[in-house]
């Protein structure tokens, strides 16, 4: 029968076709479009009579079916081997460009970690603030020379009136107004640190930036005390800067704490530049002290119960230490010989 004796002699040339190539052949000598050995025996189905077509047509059709699968098969087979010669396994590998995170953000992250593992949380708040809680709730009054520590962006407001003259819009500057916004939802004890952006009106040149980050921290609860605070902060930045890192704290002034300091690290060589800039190897790094009851007043909190400190760090500034970076513009030039060195 002739549908058998093709299945024959197609079995024999597949095993016999041993490159892509002749591959091709077998294929084009059974199923080739004009003149393929089984495309004529399908063709000419239509001339038979009926009983030999339904006993023909399936066997063909069959067949047919077998030799596609098994030419792909064969094929497949090929084209891996092929791709196997075409690799050089002993070809240094290349290296793919792929960017990673800003030295800030892998800063941020080491903060993050420090003060996780002393037990505070991490929350995060908005960078468009009101009057209110940037600084009236943080014994900030309008009026008062204090504000003058914080130059604003203000937003254009809206048209409407404002209900209260305190809604007033503006770029947060500092991180402090999630002290107000988390001890309205929350009861003490608790410990918190806030990371984020903090945006100043001001002459930038190589210690300030019109746009910066700060770390805050607050720690509230009954008792909580200086010595907590100094505990904490000196363990964060022996953590962060090595144990052997020196530390000052020095009296200072802030509206939303009293008493309140700010915390120095002692620079370096390798940091000249910076300390003539300064004109003093001491730089601060933060701002701190025990909250102000004017501050828990805001928020309804008993003040003779509650007692906490609170600390506001420049994230800029612990890089500039730590890396022994002498201009803060860099952080943004967005210039890559910068970036890539960490
Ligand atoms: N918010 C202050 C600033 O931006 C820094 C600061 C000072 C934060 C004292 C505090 C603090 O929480 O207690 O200059």
């Amino acid at each position: 029968m002739k549908v058998d004796a093709l299945k024959k002699s197609f079995t024999k040339d597949i095993k016999g076709a041993q490159d892509v190539k002749s591959l091709e052949a077998v294929r084009i000598k059974y199923l080739g479009r004009k003149d393929g050995q089984l495309t004529k025996i399908l063709k000419s189905l239509k001339n038979l009579s009926v009983v030999q077509r339904r006993k023909i047509g399936p066997e063909a059709n069959a067949l047919r079916q077998e030799i596609e699968k098994a030419l792909n098969e064969r094929l497949g087979i090929f084209v891996v081997k092929q791709q196997h010669l075409d690799i050089d396994v002993t070809l240094p590998g290349k290296k793919i460009p792929i960017g990673h995170l800003h030295i800030l953000t892998q800063l941020e992250n080491e903060v993050r970690d420090i003060f996780s593992r002393l037990n505070f949380s991490v929350v995060e708040g908005p960078e468009v603030e009101t009057e209110y809680y940037n600084f009236d709730a943080l014994n900030i009054q309008s009026g008062h020379p204090a504000r003058d520590m914080w130059d604003t962006f203000w937003l254009n407001q809206p048209v409407v009136v404002p209900t209260t003259d305190n809604d007033k819009k503006l770029l947060r500057t500092h991180t402090s107004p999630m002290q107000i916004r988390f001890m309205e939802k929350h009861k003490p004890p608790f410990q918190i640190i806030v990371p984020g952006r903090v945006f100043r009106y001001e002459a930038t040149d190589a210690s300030h930036e019109i746009n910066f980050h700060q770390i805050e921290g607050l720690m509230v609860g009954n008792g909580v005390n200086l010595a907590n605070f100094k505990y904490v902060i000196e363990t964060f930045l022996r953590q962060l800067f090595g144990a052997d890192i020196e530390i000052r704290f020095r009296p200072s002034y802030f509206p939303f704490v009293e008493p309140g300091l700010e915390v120095d690290i002692k620079l370096s060589s390798g940091q000249e530049k910076l300390i003539a800039s300064r004109k003093s190897e001491w730089l601060e790094v933060m701002g701190a002290g025990m909250v102000h009851p004017n501050v828990f007043r805001a928020v309804s909190y008993d003040t003779n119960k509650i007692q906490g400190f609170a600390f506001g760090v420049g994230l800029e500034r612990l890089a500039m230490i730590k890396y022994k970076i002498d201009d803060i513009r860099l952080f943004h030039s967005g210039d890559l010989r910068f970036i890539n060195q960490f």
